[in-house]
Protein backbone atom coordinates (compact mmCIF):
# COMPACT_ATOMS: atom_id res chain seq x y z
CA UNK A 1 0.00 0.00 0.00
CA UNK A 2 1.33 3.28 -0.76
CA UNK A 3 0.79 6.47 0.93
CA UNK A 4 0.86 10.04 -1.00
CA UNK A 5 0.57 13.69 0.36
CA UNK A 6 -3.05 14.55 -1.43
CA UNK A 7 -3.55 18.55 0.45
CA UNK A 8 -1.31 20.67 2.00
CA UNK A 9 -2.73 23.89 3.85
CA UNK A 10 -0.82 26.40 6.48
CA UNK A 11 -1.67 29.00 8.40
CA UNK A 12 0.42 32.02 9.50
CA UNK A 13 -0.71 34.91 12.12
CA UNK A 14 -2.19 38.22 10.87
CA UNK A 15 0.35 39.85 13.05
CA UNK A 16 3.93 40.58 11.42
CA UNK A 17 7.19 41.56 13.54
CA UNK A 18 9.90 42.81 11.70
CA UNK A 19 13.70 42.98 12.76
CA UNK A 20 13.26 47.08 13.21
CA UNK A 21 10.46 46.47 15.47
CA UNK A 22 12.74 44.02 17.44
CA UNK A 23 15.76 46.23 17.29
CA UNK A 24 14.14 48.79 18.23
CA UNK A 25 13.77 47.53 21.82
CA UNK A 26 16.51 45.08 21.98
CA UNK A 27 20.41 45.91 21.38
CA UNK A 28 20.49 43.89 17.96
CA UNK A 29 19.26 45.68 14.24
CA UNK A 30 18.10 44.43 10.81
CA UNK A 31 21.68 43.89 9.43
CA UNK A 32 22.72 41.31 12.27
CA UNK A 33 19.72 39.58 12.05
CA UNK A 34 19.56 39.05 8.21
CA UNK A 35 23.01 38.75 7.73
CA UNK A 36 23.44 35.83 10.59
CA UNK A 37 19.90 34.22 9.90
CA UNK A 38 18.38 35.20 6.42
CA UNK A 39 15.11 36.45 8.89
CA UNK A 40 13.79 39.75 7.86
CA UNK A 41 10.33 38.85 9.69
CA UNK A 42 8.28 36.97 11.66
CA UNK A 43 4.37 36.24 12.29
CA UNK A 44 3.41 36.70 15.99
CA UNK A 45 -0.11 34.89 17.07
CA UNK A 46 -2.66 37.01 18.84
CA UNK A 47 -3.18 37.06 22.60
CA UNK A 48 -6.54 34.95 21.46
CA UNK A 49 -4.78 32.68 19.04
CA UNK A 50 -3.21 29.05 20.84
CA UNK A 51 -1.48 26.30 19.07
CA UNK A 52 -4.56 24.49 18.79
CA UNK A 53 -6.05 27.10 16.43
CA UNK A 54 -3.24 27.42 14.28
CA UNK A 55 -3.28 23.84 13.49
CA UNK A 56 -6.84 23.89 12.90
CA UNK A 57 -6.81 26.55 10.68
CA UNK A 58 -3.94 24.74 8.70
CA UNK A 59 -6.17 21.81 8.87
CA UNK A 60 -9.03 22.75 6.95
CA UNK A 61 -6.74 24.17 4.59
CA UNK A 62 -5.36 20.95 3.91
CA UNK A 63 -7.95 19.23 4.05
CA UNK A 64 -10.32 21.37 1.46
CA UNK A 65 -7.45 21.18 -1.13
CA UNK A 66 -7.44 16.99 -0.78
CA UNK A 67 -11.31 17.23 -0.73
CA UNK A 68 -11.21 15.20 2.46
CA UNK A 69 -14.03 16.02 5.20
CA UNK A 70 -12.66 15.85 8.79
CA UNK A 71 -15.12 12.99 9.50
CA UNK A 72 -13.15 10.88 7.39
CA UNK A 73 -9.91 11.29 8.78
CA UNK A 74 -8.84 7.97 10.94
CA UNK A 75 -5.60 9.83 12.72
CA UNK A 76 -4.45 13.14 13.44
CA UNK A 77 -0.72 13.72 14.57
CA UNK A 78 -0.04 16.98 15.77
CA UNK A 79 3.88 17.52 15.70
CA UNK A 80 4.39 20.19 18.19
CA UNK A 81 7.28 21.07 21.30
CA UNK A 82 4.49 23.97 22.63
CA UNK A 83 1.06 22.06 23.37
CA UNK A 84 -1.58 24.27 24.52
CA UNK A 85 -1.14 22.37 27.82
CA UNK A 86 1.83 21.23 29.67
CA UNK A 87 1.01 17.59 29.39
CA UNK A 88 -2.34 16.94 28.43
CA UNK A 89 -5.05 17.06 26.82
CA UNK A 90 -2.59 16.52 23.45
CA UNK A 91 -2.96 19.53 21.14
CA UNK A 92 -4.47 16.53 18.46
CA UNK A 93 -7.45 16.12 20.62
CA UNK A 94 -8.52 19.51 20.92
CA UNK A 95 -7.52 19.94 17.04
CA UNK A 96 -9.88 16.53 16.60
CA UNK A 97 -12.76 18.16 18.13
CA UNK A 98 -12.04 21.86 16.36
CA UNK A 99 -12.61 20.71 13.15
CA UNK A 100 -15.18 18.15 13.82
CA UNK A 101 -12.98 14.75 13.47
CA UNK A 102 -15.20 12.49 15.39
CA UNK A 103 -13.71 9.40 14.03
CA UNK A 104 -10.06 9.95 14.31
CA UNK A 105 -7.49 8.77 17.13
CA UNK A 106 -5.56 11.80 17.78
CA UNK A 107 -2.21 12.54 19.38
CA UNK A 108 0.67 14.81 19.66
CA UNK A 109 4.59 13.99 18.52
CA UNK A 110 7.57 15.29 19.95
CA UNK A 111 10.35 15.56 17.75
CA UNK A 112 11.55 19.37 18.09
CA UNK A 113 12.17 20.75 14.69
CA UNK A 114 11.96 17.17 13.21
CA UNK A 115 8.59 16.54 14.49
CA UNK A 116 6.69 17.00 11.34
CA UNK A 117 8.72 14.31 9.73
CA UNK A 118 8.93 12.46 12.33
CA UNK A 119 5.24 12.50 12.28
CA UNK A 120 4.46 11.32 8.39
CA UNK A 121 7.06 8.52 9.09
CA UNK A 122 4.65 7.55 12.23
CA UNK A 123 1.26 8.03 10.12
CA UNK A 124 2.89 6.50 6.93
CA UNK A 125 3.69 3.46 9.16
CA UNK A 126 -0.07 3.29 11.17
CA UNK A 127 -1.60 3.58 7.80
CA UNK A 128 -0.90 0.28 6.69
CA UNK A 129 -3.13 -1.22 9.60
CA UNK A 130 -5.63 1.78 9.14
CA UNK A 131 -5.70 3.30 5.85
CA UNK A 132 -8.29 6.23 6.63
CA UNK A 133 -7.21 9.27 4.98
CA UNK A 134 -4.86 10.76 8.02
CA UNK A 135 -3.62 14.61 9.01
CA UNK A 136 -0.20 15.36 9.95
CA UNK A 137 0.29 18.83 11.30
CA UNK A 138 3.41 20.69 12.50
CA UNK A 139 2.32 23.53 15.12
CA UNK A 140 4.43 26.20 16.64
CA UNK A 141 3.44 28.70 18.97
CA UNK A 142 7.09 30.15 19.94
CA UNK A 143 6.62 33.06 21.08
CA UNK A 144 5.33 31.31 24.06
CA UNK A 145 8.43 30.31 25.05
CA UNK A 146 10.87 32.67 24.08
CA UNK A 147 12.58 35.11 26.18
CA UNK A 148 11.84 38.48 24.63
CA UNK A 149 14.67 39.98 26.15
CA UNK A 150 17.19 37.30 24.85
CA UNK A 151 18.65 38.53 21.62
CA UNK A 152 20.50 35.28 21.33
CA UNK A 153 17.13 33.50 20.59
CA UNK A 154 14.28 35.58 20.29
CA UNK A 155 15.12 37.27 16.88
CA UNK A 156 15.32 33.86 15.23
CA UNK A 157 11.80 32.77 16.05
CA UNK A 158 8.18 33.09 14.65
CA UNK A 159 4.61 31.39 15.33
CA UNK A 160 2.70 29.30 12.75
CA UNK A 161 0.85 26.19 11.56
CA UNK A 162 1.36 23.56 8.33
CA UNK A 163 -0.77 19.98 7.44
CA UNK A 164 -0.82 17.59 5.11
CA UNK A 165 -3.69 15.04 4.17
CA UNK A 166 -2.33 11.72 3.56
CA UNK A 167 -3.96 9.01 1.50
CA UNK A 168 -3.34 5.35 0.99
CA UNK A 169 -4.22 3.74 -2.25
CA UNK A 170 -3.48 0.19 -3.21
CA UNK A 171 -0.42 0.18 -5.45
CA UNK A 172 2.47 -2.50 -5.42
CA UNK A 173 5.86 -2.27 -6.18
CA UNK A 174 5.69 1.40 -6.11
CA UNK A 175 7.22 2.76 -2.92
CA UNK A 176 6.82 6.47 -3.45
CA UNK A 177 8.66 7.28 0.13
CA UNK A 178 11.88 6.68 1.92
CA UNK A 179 12.34 8.42 5.10
CA UNK A 180 15.49 8.10 7.32
CA UNK A 181 15.21 9.24 11.16
CA UNK A 182 17.77 9.85 13.46
CA UNK A 183 18.61 11.23 16.82
CA UNK A 184 21.74 11.96 19.17
CA UNK A 185 20.69 12.09 22.52
CA UNK A 186 24.11 13.34 23.72
CA UNK A 187 23.20 16.86 22.27
CA UNK A 188 20.11 17.21 24.74
CA UNK A 189 21.93 19.99 26.67
CA UNK A 190 22.26 21.97 23.05
CA UNK A 191 18.51 23.08 23.35
CA UNK A 192 16.64 22.79 25.83
CA UNK A 193 13.55 24.07 27.91
CA UNK A 194 13.13 23.72 31.94
CA UNK A 195 9.92 22.81 33.40
CA UNK A 196 9.67 19.21 33.40
CA UNK A 197 9.94 16.87 35.86
CA UNK A 198 13.52 17.55 36.14
CA UNK A 199 12.69 20.23 37.64
CA UNK A 200 8.36 20.80 38.01
CA UNK A 201 6.51 24.08 38.64
CA UNK A 202 5.95 23.02 42.25
CA UNK A 203 9.64 23.61 43.05
CA UNK A 204 10.91 26.18 40.85
CA UNK A 205 8.79 29.11 39.50
CA UNK A 206 8.92 29.97 35.64
CA UNK A 207 8.51 30.87 33.04
CA UNK A 208 10.80 28.54 31.54
CA UNK A 209 12.16 30.00 28.04
CA UNK A 210 13.70 28.16 25.36
CA UNK A 211 17.52 27.91 25.98
CA UNK A 212 19.92 27.10 22.87
CA UNK A 213 23.85 27.11 22.28
CA UNK A 214 23.69 28.19 18.84
CA UNK A 215 27.10 27.64 17.57
CA UNK A 216 27.35 24.10 17.73
CA UNK A 217 23.38 23.62 16.58
CA UNK A 218 24.66 25.98 13.34
CA UNK A 219 27.76 23.01 13.21
CA UNK A 220 25.39 20.26 13.73
CA UNK A 221 22.61 21.34 11.54
CA UNK A 222 25.15 21.87 8.48
CA UNK A 223 26.79 18.21 9.09
CA UNK A 224 23.66 16.18 9.28
CA UNK A 225 21.26 17.68 6.81
CA UNK A 226 24.57 16.53 3.77
CA UNK A 227 24.51 13.77 5.69
CA UNK A 228 20.88 12.36 5.88
CA UNK A 229 20.41 13.60 2.15
CA UNK A 230 23.15 11.57 0.98
CA UNK A 231 21.96 8.78 2.73
CA UNK A 232 18.73 8.73 1.29
CA UNK A 233 19.75 9.41 -1.77
CA UNK A 234 22.34 6.30 -1.93
CA UNK A 235 19.57 4.33 -0.46
CA UNK A 236 17.40 5.06 -3.64
CA UNK A 237 20.01 4.60 -6.10
CA UNK A 238 19.65 8.25 -7.31
CA UNK A 239 21.81 10.91 -7.55
CA UNK A 240 21.71 14.91 -7.16
CA UNK A 241 20.39 15.50 -10.10
CA UNK A 242 17.42 14.00 -9.54
CA UNK A 243 16.60 15.81 -6.92
CA UNK A 244 14.30 18.57 -8.51
CA UNK A 245 13.58 20.33 -5.01
CA UNK A 246 14.62 20.42 -1.34
CA UNK A 247 12.35 21.87 1.54
CA UNK A 248 14.79 22.01 4.93
CA UNK A 249 14.00 23.04 8.05
CA UNK A 250 13.68 27.09 7.77
CA UNK A 251 16.15 27.23 11.11
CA UNK A 252 18.36 30.06 9.19
CA UNK A 253 19.26 30.75 5.59
CA UNK A 254 23.10 30.67 6.26
CA UNK A 255 22.90 26.61 7.42
CA UNK A 256 21.01 25.95 3.87
CA UNK A 257 23.79 28.05 1.95
CA UNK A 258 26.64 26.28 3.91
CA UNK A 259 24.73 23.08 3.22
CA UNK A 260 24.57 23.64 -0.61
CA UNK A 261 28.15 24.44 -0.66
CA UNK A 262 29.17 21.50 0.93
CA UNK A 263 27.45 19.39 -1.38
CA UNK A 264 27.81 21.16 -4.11
CA UNK A 265 24.24 21.37 -4.86
CA UNK A 266 22.64 24.72 -6.17
CA UNK A 267 21.00 26.81 -4.01
CA UNK A 268 18.11 27.34 -6.32
CA UNK A 269 17.14 23.74 -5.50
CA UNK A 270 16.61 24.32 -1.95
CA UNK A 271 13.20 26.34 -1.34
CA UNK A 272 13.34 29.12 1.69
CA UNK A 273 10.62 30.71 3.22
CA UNK A 274 12.59 31.95 6.58
CA UNK A 275 12.41 35.48 5.06
CA UNK A 276 9.44 36.34 6.02
CA UNK A 277 8.77 33.25 8.53
CA UNK A 278 11.62 32.77 10.87
CA UNK A 279 11.87 29.58 12.41
CA UNK A 280 8.80 27.67 13.60
CA UNK A 281 9.35 24.45 14.47
CA UNK A 282 7.93 21.54 13.60
CA UNK A 283 6.02 24.21 11.76
CA UNK A 284 8.65 25.36 9.06
CA UNK A 285 8.84 21.86 6.61
CA UNK A 286 4.70 21.62 6.39
CA UNK A 287 4.18 25.57 5.80
CA UNK A 288 7.63 25.99 3.17
CA UNK A 289 5.81 22.92 1.55
CA UNK A 290 2.41 24.14 1.20
CA UNK A 291 3.93 27.78 0.05
CA UNK A 292 6.10 25.30 -2.35
CA UNK A 293 3.15 23.33 -3.77
CA UNK A 294 0.57 26.37 -4.09
CA UNK A 295 3.16 28.25 -5.84
CA UNK A 296 3.84 25.60 -8.63
CA UNK A 297 7.59 25.05 -7.44
CA UNK A 298 6.50 21.38 -6.43
CA UNK A 299 5.01 19.71 -9.70
CA UNK A 300 3.41 16.40 -10.57
CA UNK A 301 6.38 13.75 -10.17
CA UNK A 302 9.30 15.73 -9.11
CA UNK A 303 11.60 14.15 -6.82
CA UNK A 304 11.15 15.78 -3.35
CA UNK A 305 13.33 15.65 -0.26
CA UNK A 306 12.17 16.62 3.62
CA UNK A 307 14.69 17.15 5.54
CA UNK A 308 15.28 18.60 9.40
CA UNK A 309 16.95 19.24 12.44
CA UNK A 310 16.33 19.95 15.91
CA UNK A 311 16.48 19.52 19.92
CA UNK A 312 16.50 16.41 20.60
CA UNK A 313 19.01 16.19 19.05
CA UNK A 314 16.58 14.75 16.18
CA UNK A 315 17.06 14.89 12.46
CA UNK A 316 15.74 12.92 9.10
CA UNK A 317 14.41 13.27 6.42
CA UNK A 318 12.20 12.12 3.63
CA UNK A 319 12.50 11.68 -0.06
CA UNK A 320 9.11 11.20 -2.26
CA UNK A 321 8.52 11.51 -5.29
CA UNK A 322 5.53 13.99 -5.71
CA UNK A 323 2.01 13.19 -6.98
CA UNK A 324 0.03 16.05 -8.35
CA UNK A 325 -3.67 15.62 -8.45
CA UNK A 326 -3.93 13.70 -11.70
CA UNK A 327 -0.37 12.20 -11.96
CA UNK A 328 0.54 8.41 -10.96
CA UNK A 329 3.58 8.06 -8.35
CA UNK A 330 6.99 6.24 -9.67
CA UNK A 331 9.73 4.78 -7.50
CA UNK A 332 12.04 6.38 -6.26
N1 LIG B 1 22.03 40.95 17.57
C1 LIG B 1 23.30 41.38 17.69
N2 LIG B 1 24.28 40.62 18.17
C2 LIG B 1 23.97 39.37 18.55
C3 LIG B 1 22.68 38.86 18.45
C4 LIG B 1 21.68 39.70 17.95
N3 LIG B 1 20.39 39.30 17.80
N4 LIG B 1 22.67 37.59 18.89
C5 LIG B 1 23.94 37.30 19.25
N5 LIG B 1 24.74 38.38 19.05
C6 LIG B 1 26.16 38.52 19.31
C7 LIG B 1 26.65 37.56 20.38
O1 LIG B 1 26.41 38.11 21.67
C8 LIG B 1 28.11 37.47 20.03
O2 LIG B 1 28.76 38.60 20.55
P1 LIG B 1 30.23 38.46 21.25
O3 LIG B 1 31.11 37.91 20.16
O4 LIG B 1 30.52 39.85 21.66
O5 LIG B 1 30.01 37.50 22.37
C9 LIG B 1 28.13 37.57 18.52
O6 LIG B 1 26.88 38.15 18.15
C10 LIG B 1 28.29 36.24 17.82
O7 LIG B 1 27.40 35.30 18.42
P2 LIG B 1 27.29 33.85 17.89
O8 LIG B 1 26.32 33.08 18.77
O9 LIG B 1 28.64 33.24 17.67
O10 LIG B 1 26.61 34.10 16.46
P3 LIG B 1 26.37 33.09 15.30
O11 LIG B 1 27.03 33.59 14.09
O12 LIG B 1 26.65 31.66 15.71
O13 LIG B 1 24.80 33.20 15.08
C11 LIG B 1 22.81 31.97 15.54
C12 LIG B 1 23.91 32.85 16.11
C13 LIG B 1 22.07 32.79 14.51
C14 LIG B 1 21.87 31.60 16.68
C15 LIG B 1 23.40 30.71 14.87
O14 LIG B 1 24.36 30.11 15.73
C16 LIG B 1 22.38 29.68 14.53
O15 LIG B 1 21.51 29.91 13.69
N6 LIG B 1 22.46 28.49 15.12
C17 LIG B 1 21.52 27.43 14.84
C18 LIG B 1 20.26 27.63 15.62
C19 LIG B 1 19.18 26.69 15.14
O16 LIG B 1 19.04 26.46 13.96
N7 LIG B 1 18.41 26.13 16.03
C20 LIG B 1 17.38 25.21 15.55
C21 LIG B 1 16.84 24.43 16.56
S1 LIG B 1 15.70 25.31 17.55
C22 LIG B 1 14.57 24.15 18.07
O17 LIG B 1 14.73 22.99 17.86
C23 LIG B 1 13.36 24.66 18.83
Amino acid sequence: MVVHITGTGSYLPQRVVTNEELAARLDTSDEWIFSHTGVRSRHLAADTENTSSLAAEAARAALAAAGVTADQLGLIIVATSTSDYQSFPSTACLVQEAIGAKNAAAFDLEAACTGFIYALEAARGMMQANPAPTLVIGAELLSRIVDWNDRNTCILFGDAAGAVVLEACEETGAENWRAVLKADGAGANLIQREGGTRLPASRAAGPYPLSMKGHPVFNFAVKVLDEVLRDLLARSGLTFDDLACVIPHQANARIVEAVSRRMGLPLERFFMNVETSGNTSAASIPVALDVAVRSGRVKDQDLLALVGFGAGLTYGGLLMRWKGKSGTPKAP
